[in-house]
């Protein structure tokens, strides 16, 4: 057993969830410094809420707010769930995007302004389709609307 799991095994359940509480939140700070969680955030944010690095990995891994790879400064997340699909709106809304920013799914633009992802149910099932962009959502969106709200981010 390493010491990290010896060490995760001697706290009382109230801390041990008093730290993975307070891990959310640690990963969104570290990542607004590069936009994405680099190898040194993952290592300062296991050492300072004392778990260990799996436990952040996998954490970071579980939500698609964290990104473990360098991204745009506006990353596009195309809702791909059940709901999303079934009004016709994320395989239409992905190809409209791939097609107007010239990337495909997962990539960057060349200027750095846009990543495109598509993720799972946003939990806004009744204004689908859904996109979210960074840490905001937008709704019932159509290919004009992703004309608008992409125009007003590159005009930013
Ligand atoms: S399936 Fe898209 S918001 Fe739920």
């Amino acid at each position: 057993m390493s010491p990290e799991e010896q060490d995760n095994r001697s706290r009382s359940p109230a801390e041990a969830q008093s730290q993975r509480s307070m891990l959310l939140t640690a990963l969104y700070i570290a990542q607004q410094r590069h936009g994405y969680l680099t190898e040194e955030a993952f290592q300062r944010t296991a050492e300072r809420l004392n778990l260990s690095l799996t436990d952040v990995y996998s954490t970071a891994s579980f939500y698609s707010l964290f990104h473990t790879q360098p991204v745009g400064r506006y990353v596009l997340q195309v809702c791909e769930g059940l709901t999303c699909h079934l009004v016709d709106g994320a395989e239409r809304l992905v190809d409209y995007i791939e097609q107007k920013l010239g990337i495909k799914v997962g990539g960057t633009t060349a200027d750095g302004l846009f990543t495109l992802q598509t993720v799972e149910c946003l939990a806004s099932c009744g204004t689908a389709p859904t996109l979210r962009v960074n840490d905001e959502l937008y709704e019932n969106m159509t290919p004009d609307k992703v004309d608008r709200l992409l125009d007003h981010l590159a005009m930013r």
